[in-house]
Order: C-alpha cells, then structure tokens, then sequence
C-alpha cells in the first residue's frame, strides 16, 4: 500500500504519456498494467507490430515490382515467415522496454496486475489497495466483433491475431473496409493471401473525403484486394482448418457464402472498461460503453479522469496522447489543452492516406462556402522517380478567408506530409500562407504547397 497524487490505470499511449507527464509536473505516480509489457495495445498487438509487418512487406513489393526497373537485378526475395515474425515481435521489445526506462527515467511506480477502484480515491491491483487523490482511467479498447460470429483467434481472428498467423493464409476475408481491414488486408495481400473485404456500407472507410475514397479504393483493388460492398456479414461457420462466412447483399437481400482459410473481422472496437467496478462507482457512461467525461476529462466522480479510448472520439493513439498530457495538467492545477478539430488520421497501406480537418462532404452538409486546391502526385519530380505518383493532395479553405478547413492526402508520405497543415492550422493560418513558405526541392512535400496554391492563383506544375 502505497499514497500517490496520481495512479493511471493503463499504460498505452494514453496512460503512459499521462504517467510521464504527471511526474514531470512533479506528482508521485504510479501506472497499472496487467500485461507482461507495457505500452498497450498499440505498442504489443496494433499500430507498431503492423506497421512493422506494412514496412517488410512493402519492401517485397518493391523488389518484386519495382527493382528490376531501376536495373537492381536477381531473383525477388523469397519470405521466411517466421522471421518476418521475430522481427516485427523485435520492434515490439524495443519499444515496450522503451517505455519501461522511461519509466524508471520519471520514478514512475509500476503496480503489475489488473487495476480495480473499490471506492474513490482507492485503487485495487492484485492484493494490495493503493491510495490515490486521481486516478485517470486509460484502459483504452477491445475488438468489437459481431452477433454470430465467434472469434477463436486462429482461423477467425481479429487485428490480434492476424499479428500472429502461424502462416501466410491462402484466402482471407477481411470483414470490414476500416483501418485495421485495409493496412492488414494489404500485408497479406503483399505476401501472397487472396483478400476478399466485405464491407457493408456501398464505400470504404467511413467518414473520409469521398473523393481520397474513391481513389483508394481503385489503387488497393489495383494491388490485388477484392472488395465485396454492400454486404452485411450474418455469421461465419468454422470448419476445421477453414472458415465459411455467409452474407447478405443489402441491394437485393440476397443471401451468399464465401469461404477462407482464415477470417479477420475488422468491425470496429469498443471502449475496455470491464472489472474496473465503475457501475457500482457511479461513473456516467454512455450508451456506446464509453465514459463520460467533461472538457477537462472528469467523470462525474470527483478525482476519477478518464482518456483515450474509453471515452468518445476517434480511436487514436495520438488522440489518446494529447488527452493524457491534457488531463495531467489539468490535475497539476494548469491547462491542459486538445484542439479536437486539427486530429490527424492516418492510414498506413501503400499510398498512405491521412487527412485532418473537415472533409467536403461535411463542408457541404454545413453549407459552408470553400474552395478546393488540389495537386496530383504526378507532377511532383520526387513521386515520379519513387514509382510514388500515384494520388493527390487536397486543400479544403474557407471561400471567404482563405483559412485552411481541411485536409486530404492520398500519396507517399501522407502521414507524415499532413503535419505542415496540421502546424498551419493550429496557428489559423491561411492557404496562401502555405503556399508563401519555400518548401525544399526535389520534396513530397512541394505537392502540398502546390495544393496550397491551387487554392490562389493555381499550382505551377498542374
Ligand atoms: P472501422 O470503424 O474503421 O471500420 C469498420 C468497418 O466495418 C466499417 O467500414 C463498417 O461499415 C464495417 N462493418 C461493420 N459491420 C459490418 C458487417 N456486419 N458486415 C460488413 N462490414 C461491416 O474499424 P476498424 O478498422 O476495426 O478499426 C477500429 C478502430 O481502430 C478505429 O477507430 C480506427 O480508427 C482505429 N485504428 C486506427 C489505425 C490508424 O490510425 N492507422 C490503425 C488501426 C486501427
């Protein structure tokens, strides 16, 4: 038993960046995690062991597509599965040791088990009852599967383990056209698996720019991934070694089956917040599982936080990030801050496709008057020698004032080219103001400042 100012329940990058703000503030801290290694779903089985596998299977694709056209001649590598594997479980050790030191770094306590809250300001781990004036709750969230579909994580399994197949599947179906369906439909589908995606609305991932939908689409089917649209998943029958996933088309109501050695089931998560006792707490959450919270991440508890996924908005890792380092402050007595209309998304395949902002449809739907400035990757001289020119950048601004709205990427780089704007819009700046600034050359970079321009007087090189 132990007193701190702070105890976070959770240690992804919400509760840990939580954690290590709070003791830089100079409040005793403790985190609870119950897994073997720190850092959370993102760290041990989401955004890093699968950024790991996109970037090995994204250099087969290179030597297998693109290599003998620079003259790097010889046969393509062949993939050795297991170690692809050891690598990607590597990048994992790294970055969860990582957090570990950062840990020790900050005299951060962490209490190892499944934390509980008893009683306000009482957290449980295992046996022992800690004292603390806050507690955050940063226990983020868990695959949402669907009625009639059971999960057994080895022919039907969810982003967990299709981390972790014992081998490269011949057939998958991917149920969902979402983030994780896409970037790990992708790594299969470079390594050889025919992927199916069944997605029951008639676009791929919901909410994004129509226009960045359309195009992505057309490259991954380009890439080898089948799409079936418009179909509602009923249930998925496990053979032995094989799936059966049965669907309805919504168009005609009719009723089909399509089988597959190994079923992802990539319909969304929901917030994870079982055994932490927070029914018989009191704390207020909301029909959707998440927990309410005010504009300074309070529950209805006095002294009870909570961040990240467990509470609404998007299901990101970085969204999770600002609110830790927001509530932190907060409890240290400053003020903390997220500016919930300049959150990056990004998604990882090949293009990568990352947006911030409001798109035009939702600019539309407001009546808002704007105006588009838009710049292919094909006249950037950097894409074209990179086998990159494949996409565009889009630059939603205000009709009016020029101030930037919004922000749509299709194209090598994304996510990372998407900053600048995400920078820019922070300080309201306008597109003109993107397109003053010199921007190095030969740079990806130069295709956002021509869609800048394309907002003006009109881009150079369109
Ligand atoms: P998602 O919400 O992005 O996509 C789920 C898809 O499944 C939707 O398109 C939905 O229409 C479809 N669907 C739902 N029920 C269906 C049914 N019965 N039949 C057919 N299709 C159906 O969810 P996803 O991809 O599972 O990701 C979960 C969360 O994780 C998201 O919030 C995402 O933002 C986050 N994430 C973010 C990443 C990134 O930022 N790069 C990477 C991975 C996950």
């Amino acid at each position: 038993m132990a007193n701190y100012d702070v105890i976070v329940i959770g240690s992804g990058p919400g509760g840990y960046v939580a954690a290590i703000r709070c003791a830089q503030l100079g409040l005793k801290t403790a985190c609870v995690e119950g897994r073997a290694t720190l850092g959370g779903t993102c760290l041990n089985v989401g955004c890093i062991p699968s950024k790991a596998l996109l970037h090995a299977s994204h250099q087969l694709h290179e030597a297998e597509h693109n290599f003998a056209k620079m003259g790097l001649k010889g046969a393509s590598p062949s993939v050795d599965w297991k170690q692809m594997l050891a690598y990607k479980d590597d990048v994992i050790g790294q970055n969860t040791k990582g957090i570990e030191f950062l840990f020790k770094k900050n005299k951060i306590d962490w209490l190892k088990g499944w934390g509980s809250i008893p009683e306000k300001g009482k957290v449980q781990v295992g046996d022992e009852v800690h004292e603390a004036r806050n507690i955050i709750i940063a226990t983020g969230s868990q695959s949402a599967s669907l009625p009639g579909v059971d999960v057994d994580e080895k022919i039907v399994v969810t982003s967990t383990g299709a981390l972790d197949l014992p081998k490269i599947p011949k057939k998958m179906v991917v149920i969902g056209a979402g983030v994780i369906g896409l970037e790990l439909g992708s790594v299969y589908a470079r390594l050889g698996s025919e992927i199916t995606v069944v997605e029951y609305l008639d676009q791929i991932t919901p909410g994004m720019d129509g226009e960045v939908q359309k195009q992505f689409q057309r490259l991954l089917k380009k890439q080898g991934l089948d799409f079936i649209m418009g179909a509602a998943v009923q249930s998925v029958e496990t053979l032995k070694t094989k799936a059966k996933v049965a669907y309805k088309l919504r168009k005609d109501d009719s009723d089909h089956t399509i089988d597959a050695d190994v079923v992802l089931v990539a319909t969304g998560r929901k917030p994870f917040t079982d055994g932490l006792g927070l029914e018989a707490l009191g704390v207020k959450m909301s029909a959707r599982g998440q927990i309410e919270t005010d504009d300074h991440w309070r529950t209805n508890v006095e002294g009870i936080y909570a961040i990240g996924d467990a509470i609404a908005g998007p299901m990101l890792a970085h969204k999770a990030e600002d609110e830790g380092m927001a509530a932190a402050e907060v409890i240290a007595g400053k003020h903390g801050h997220v500016n919930y209309g300049v959150i990056p998304g990004v998604i990882y395949t090949h293009p990568e496709v990352a947006s911030v902002g409001q798109t035009e449809e939702q600019l539309k739907e407001a009546g808002r008057a704007y105006k588009v400035g838009k710049f292919s990757f094909m006249g950037n001289g950097r894409a074209k020698a990179n086998f990159a020119g494949d996409g565009f950048v889009k630059i939603l601004a205000d009709k009016e004032t020029d101030r930037i709205l919004g922000a749509h990427i299709i194209g090598p780089m994304a996510g990372d080219l998407i900053h600048e704007i995400c920078v820019a819009m922070e300080f309201g700046a306008s597109a003109e103001d993107l397109a003053l600034t010199c921007h190095a050359h030969p740079t990806y970079s130069e295709a956002v400042r021509e869609a800048a321009l394309a907002c003006g007087d009109g881009a150079i090189h369109a």
